[in-house]
């Protein structure tokens, strides 16, 4: 590929160019919340909120370069879990940065055996996602949490170890704070 250039358009949240745009509604996580009633209630009175959506540029594909882009994590709550994204690992060793251009947010990160961690965003902080490590970001704040990545092209996505074991915590605002609180519902490996 040749050299390249992107605008970070925060504006309309958008990067351009991109090659992929993707919107991601409730109806389509619903065995993410914990509070799984609740998704049925919300859906039932045909409510279908935004929960994020992120805007990709993919200038290669082959080996070596990178795909970067936008997301933005919507406020809200299903219950007293936080809006989150659904979620993936790499299916190869690559590693990933979240830059945090507007709100505040989690980036939580877990491994296969059993490890946690989790770093605060807010403006001009960047997360890094290690080799090896799941990740899933969570908006905390009552605002937009937007964020640019940047990650190896052929990094390729594992989102069906989480969708069938979940996050070994939750990130649910309780006593007015953002707490972290074990998943009934993860299944270690
Ligand atoms: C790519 C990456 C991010 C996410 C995006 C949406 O490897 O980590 O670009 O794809 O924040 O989250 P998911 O992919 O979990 O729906
Ligand atoms: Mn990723």
């Amino acid at each position: 590929m040749l050299p390249d250039r992107v605008i970070i358009d925060l504006e309309h949240r958008a990067v351009r160019p991109f090659t992929r745009k993707k919107e991601v509604r409730l109806s389509e996580m619903e065995d993410y919340f914990l509070d799984t009633d609740e998704v049925v209630r919300i859906l039932s009175r045909g409510e279908d909120p935004l929960v994020y959506e992120y805007y990709e540029y993919s200038p290669s594909g082959s080996q070596g370069n990178l795909n970067l882009g936008l997301t933005t994590i919507y406020p809200g709550k299903v219950g007293r879990e936080f809006y989150m994204t659904k979620g993936h690992y790499h299916e190869k060793d690559a590693a990933e940065l979240y830059y945090c251009l507007r709100g505040h947010g989690v980036l939580l990160m877990q491994t296969t055996d059993g490890k946690v961690s989790f770093v605060h965003l807010e403006p001009g902080s960047v997360g890094y996602v290690p080799v090896g490590w799941g990740h899933r970001t969570i908006n905390t704040g009552n605002e937009e949490f937007v964020f640019f990545f940047a990650y190896p092209s052929d990094a390729g996505h594992d989102y069906a170890i989480v969708k069938e074991r979940g996050f070994a915590k939750i990130v649910v605002h309780e006593n007015g704070r953002v707490e972290f609180v074990d998943n009934p519902r993860y299944k270690r490996a």
